[in-house]
């Protein structure tokens, strides 16, 4: 049996983060599991390798999911970094909130929120779309649905972003994060039902654990989980919904003749550019993936991006279509962890596409501005020079 190919590549590199899927392609043509002594990682790079492995947790374990050993200890025992039999109760607690039956009574005040913020930047004229939509819109949602008040909402974004910096390598980025994730944890270890507003899903879930109907203490838990994972990704993808709209004005004017396509618009969204660029795994016992072999206790780095750009799965993949409709894209991941929060993430953004194809024709925006992060690939900032109303 083979050892797979090996490339100095080292994928949380400034210049790497930056615009990671030419690096991550390269790495896919080497092979579907590459050696990255760098990264001390094997990347997964095709699109059946890493959904197999997605599914395999008995061999692609989640106790490691992160890239150093602090923030893989301080997440011992969440949904996030635990297999089943553990996994399942911890993934039930969280899923029950988000399911389509919870958040159907909040579709008609995300869309009417999200119309009500695009109308009035549409009317302004200009604005910068990543600090007045993309952080903005996402922030009210979860703060609303989780029942923040106060200084706590101020506090969400950078929350949410050091939750996801600290899963990287311990690299500056990490060492810098640890104090601010550390913030969001004792908050959150800390907080109680009287913290949150009355009627919200944070309140409810304390309420569930008053009952008994979860375990004693994971109520905090939860709440982590939902902005660890539920912000910085969210954000990620409206700020991307802007600047590939912007980028390919055909296929907003295809959006706006035709509203049926706007869920396939964000699978679309997701497969071209994954808001997770990188996730962790580790194998249990030597691993074979098409004649090479991966040892046990090996740190997999999953690149979701590399699989989504994959020519073995996607016909012309580095073209952007809103007709492709790519629901089989892996940036929601796959399997036991598929993201619990897909439903509200889908609805954000929905109702984001539904009100910019509404009332956009066109925007001129000046250059995208990005600043490397160890996990989540967003856009810092993107000026709108000039709305051309639909
Ligand atoms: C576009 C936005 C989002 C993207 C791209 C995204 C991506 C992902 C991915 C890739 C995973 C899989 C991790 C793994 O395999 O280990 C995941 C899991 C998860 N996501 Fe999301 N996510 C998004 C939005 C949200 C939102 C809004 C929430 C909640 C409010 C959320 C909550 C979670 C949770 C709790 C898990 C862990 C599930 C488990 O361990 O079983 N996500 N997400």
């Amino acid at each position: 049996m083979r050892t797979p190919p090996t490339s100095d590549l080292d994928l949380f590199a400034d210049e790497v983060l930056l615009d990671p899927l030419p690096f991550h392609a390269e790495l896919r043509e080497s092979g579907p599991v590459v050696h990255l002594p760098n990264s001390d990682a094997y990347a997964l790079t095709r699109y059946d390798v890493i959904r197999d492995a997605l599914a395999d947790w008995e061999s692609f374990s989640s106790t490691s999911i992160a890239f150093n050993p602090t923030a893989d200890q301080a997440l011992t025992g969440t949904s996030l970094a635990s297999d089943p039999p553990v996994h399942t109760p911890l993934r039930a607690a969280l899923t029950e909130n988000l399911s389509p039956r919870a958040l159907r009574g909040l579709k008609g005040g995300i869309e009417a929120k999200a119309d009500g913020l695009v109308a009035a930047l549409v009317a302004q004229g200009s604005f910068e779309a990543v600090d007045a939509l993309a952080r903005v819109f996402p922030l009210e949602v979860v703060a609303d649905l989780i029942g923040f008040t106060g200084r706590v909402r101020d506090s969400m974004l950078r929350w949410g972003q050091a939750a996801m910096q600290v899963l990287g390598p311990m690299n500056r980025r990490t060492a810098e994060s640890f104090p601010v994730a550390g913030e969001l944890y004792a908050w959150c270890s800390e907080v109680t039902a009287d913290d949150l507003a009355e009627g919200s899903v944070g309140r409810g879930i304390f309420d569930a654990e008053a009952r008994g109907d979860i375990p004693a203490g994971t109520a905090g838990h939860i709440i982590h989980q939902y902005l660890g994972a539920g912000v910085d990704t969210t954000v990620a993808a409206i700020g991307n919904i802007v600047a590939l709209f912007a980028a390919h004005p055909d296929q907003l004017r295809e959006v706006r003749a035709e509203p049926s396509l706007i869920p396939a618009a964000f699978n679309e969204v997701l497969r071209y550019w994954p808001p997770v660029n990188v996730w962790g795994r580790i194998t249990t016992r030597d691993v074979e993936i098409e004649g090479v072999v991966v040892p046990a206790g090996a740190r997999i780095a999953v690149l979701f991006g590399a699989g989504n750009r994959d020519p073995r799965h996607y016909d012309d993949p580095d073209a952007f279509l809103v007709g492709r409709n790519p629901v089989d894209h892996l940036s929601f991941g796959y399997g036991p962890h598929g993201c619990a929060g897909q439903g509200l993430a889908r609805l954000e953004a929905h109702a984001v596409i539904r009100a910019l194809s509404r009332r956009v024709g066109r925007l001129v925006v000046g250059p995208e501005v990005r600043v490397p992060a160890n996990i989540t690939r967003s856009i810092d900032r993107l000026p709108v020079l000039e709305v051309i109303p639909a």
